[in-house]
């Protein structure tokens, strides 16, 4: 496969732009009329080869007419538009001049002007030598001078970004859904000839949709096959148009916000989007999850190549009912584990004693620490692990000091019922008053507390948003959501070595801006292993393992009712960022060893997990598993689960498509030799033991 290093160029006599990436070319057109046209996105080739793409007015036909890079609501354009606003006289639609371009390093701008108003956009792309990612964005900027008697423009949608695929012949749309307790669940539906909406109304990335999508042409396997994926970097309301065309022509345009709402920009206003990223592969699902975890890694994550600690979470063994001596009870049996890291959940602080009370008053509750948190922070430091502590700092109980002292500072109109979720409301963040308080708050108890770690918790969706009386009261919906990305930000800054958790009630905000500013994610409250395995297997078709969270909690499981043996659970766990979070004092000496030696040999195969190459090797049933790869190939780990099985089918040698066929492999714990070619193309027997919930974490080292 050709592989040369990224670059952008701009042709102006053609009017060609053309971002290179190792394995794929992108290329655009800027049409007679001043629009940028999508001209080809996929395997390289020279685009000056490729049909002058057609602008809507070129033909009477408008499926002849080449997708906008953007698309804009004006002309002969019936698609979904990515860009649509009203100028102050009722106009609607941008009709673009081109102004120009620029070329910095791996970046275009092109500059756009609209010809009659006083409107330009800027559509930016990135591209980078080391991957097949590209980013895009778009600037939009109202130019008239502030204070101008031009109005403001009002922006009902703008997207990041509108990507195009080539034509095919059928087409096959992958994407992640479900709700609480059941997230990332991974659909792989054919696409109709629709336009077909994914979205989060939210406030929030959402449990039920993820912003990130796969298409393919229906063919594309594990290994191989061209596949197109964009993810959207943005941890509020979203929303991605999926359009396909009678002619085989898919196209799709994200952004912030859903229908509905507007931005009023005012004169001398930018509104930038987030970026939304794309890639092409032609190396299949695996391949394309591979080139995000790469991209994750090197240019999402804050810290890649720190090793996500071993944690102790108390949520699941203690629920609200926490103390200081019980806290340090569970740090000790945990330490003996050889956790690194003890993290205090919910019900320490206000008058939290259920979900009904204290949210928002972030002061420990006396009963339960009469000395403050220092004294459990400093025991569990002592135990050698770092101190984490749950916080959810967007929210408040209408039982609180804080809600009692401020009951305008939450999101709600004054002429409806506000809806309380969990007992709860939401904070509006779009207040500067209201963000400064929850920084300052933070701000302390990490201070005061020596906190290592937070986990940030968001257990609600946003209703009743928007400010009553408020010349542009849907900017809560961006506004909130740029908030807790500043103090994210902010914090990490003020407080180096600092780790953030991304939470919200489970794996409901889990998206590429907010893992820009967090460790990892907590996955899902559902810790049931066997409904883990599809979670994991959803999660990781955008993120890496050393980003998802994952306890091994008590059996029967809490939630489902499901009883499974302690070496199970632990093997579904040990594919991400392990974490125990079952309730200790209850588990026997026997599990206690088994776990203590469970964890040690997680911590063998970490490497490997949290920053080497994944591959899985099955689909999220039946028996299922992963083989995590080491970059120069010395060492391998493969997690295989079975749930169940019936007596007779003995299932399928794993095939190990990574391993080197030339190559020979140890396995450690049998010594046996095996073959590169044969586990390649043969597989790998499993061996599993007789029952259900069998499991096995099989190691290889290179031998020659
Ligand atoms: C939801 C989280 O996902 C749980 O892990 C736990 O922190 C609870 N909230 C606490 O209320």
């Amino acid at each position: 496969m050709p592989s040369v290093p990224s670059a952008v160029t701009f042709d102006a006599a053609l009017g060609l732009a053309v971002l290179r990436t190792p394995n794929s070319v992108y290329a655009l057109r800027i049409g007679a009329d001043g629009s940028p046209r999508h001209v080809h996105w996929g395997p390289v080739l020279d685009p000056r080869g490729l049909p002058h793409p057609h602008s809507p007015a070129d033909s009477s036909f408008e499926d002849e007419a080449a997708a906008d890079e953007l698309g804009v609501q004006s002309g002969a354009r019936f698609g979904p538009a990515g860009l649509q606003v009203r100028f102050p006289d009722g106009t609607s639609g941008a009709q673009w001049r081109f102004l120009g371009h620029r070329v910095d390093g791996g970046e275009l701008r092109l500059r756009l002007a609209d010809r009659g108003y006083p409107l330009t956009a800027e559509f930016c792309y990135r591209v980078h030598p080391d991957s097949d990612v590209i980013e895009r964005w778009t600037e939009l900027t109202h130019t008239a001078a502030p204070g101008d008697d031009f109005g403001p423009i009002t922006v009902h949608r703008l997207d990041s970004a509108s990507w195009t695929a080539p034509p095919l012949p059928d087409a096959r749309l992958s994407h992640l859904v479900g709700g609480w307790s059941s997230e990332f669940q991974l659909h792989r539906d054919r696409l109709p000839v629709a336009e077909t909406v994914l979205t989060s109304r939210r406030g929030l990335t959402g449990h039920h949709a993820s912003p990130w999508l796969a298409l393919d042409d229906g063919t594309a396997t594990e290994e191989r096959g061209d596949v197109w994926s964009t993810a959207l970097a943005w941890s509020g309301s979203w929303r991605i148009t999926v359009h396909r065309d009678p002619v085989g022509r898919t196209t799709w345009t994200g952004g912030f916000g859903h229908e509905g709402l507007s931005w009023s920009l005012r004169p001398g206003e930018t509104l930038r989007t987030p970026v939304f990223a794309g890639l092409h592969t032609p190396d299949g699902f695996g391949g394309a999850s591979r080139a995000w975890h790469h991209h994750v890694r090197t240019r999402v994550l804050p810290e890649p190549d720190r090793d996500r600690p071993v944690l102790y979470n108390s949520w699941e063994a203690t629920g609200f009912d926490v103390d200081q001596e019980g806290q340090c009870r569970l740090a000790e049996l945990a330490a003996g584990l050889g956790a690194e890291l003890f993290v205090l959940d919910d019900g320490w602080f206000g008058a939290r004693t259920g979900d009904h009370a204290g949210l928002g008053d972030w002061t420990p509750r006396p009963e339960a620490f009469p000395d403050g948190l220092r004294p459990l922070a400093d025991h569990v430091h002592g135990l050698g692990m770092a101190f984490g502590l749950w916080v959810e700092p967007e929210m408040v109980n209408a039982d609180s000091d804080l809600y009692r002292a401020h009951p305008d500072w939450v999101l709600h109109s004054p002429t409806r019922d506000a809806t309380e979720l969990r007992h709860q409301l939401v904070l509006d963040l779009s207040r500067p008053e209201v963000e400064d308080l929850v920084r300052t708050t933070l701000d302390r108890l990490v201070g005061e507390n020596a906190v290592d770690w937070l986990k940030w918790d968001a257990n609600r969706p946003f209703t009743e948003a928007g400010r009553a009386g408020h010349p542009d009261p849907d900017r809560v919906w961006i506004d909130h959501t740029r908030a807790v990305h500043r103090i994210m930000d902010r914090l990490r800054a003020d407080h180096p070595g600092l780790r953030i958790e991304a939470c919200a009630g489970g794996g409901g905000r889990v998206d590429l801006a907010v893992l820009a500013r967090t460790d990892q994610a907590w996955t899902s409250d559902n810790t049931d292993p066997v409904d883990r395995i599809a979670i994991q297997h959803g999660f990781g078709q955008l993120l890496p393992a050393q980003s998802m969270a994952a306890w091994v909690t008590d059996s029967p499981n809490g939630l489902t009712g499901r009883a499974t043996p302690l070496r199970f659970r632990f093997h579904v766990a040990m594919a991400g960022a392990l974490g125990l979070g079952g309730d200790l004092t209850r588990w026997t000496p026997d599990e206690l060893a088994e776990a203590a030696r469970l964890v040690a040999e997680y911590k063998r195969i970490r490497p490997l997990v949290q920053h080497g190459l994944q591959h899985r090797l099955t689909g999220p049933d039946g028996l299922t598993a992963v083989h995590y790869a080491a970059a120069d190939d010395t060492e391998h780990a493969v997690l295989v689960w079975r749930p169940t099985t019936r007596f007779g089918h003995r299932p399928a040698p794993l095939r190990l498509p990574a391993l080197h066929p030339a190559a020979r492999y140890r396995d450690p714990e049998t010594g046996r030799v095996y073959d590169g070619a044969l586990l390649r193309h043969r597989g790998l027997d499993p061996d599993l033991p007789a029952g259900d919930y069998a499991s096995r974490l099989i190691r290889l080292h290179r031998a020659d």
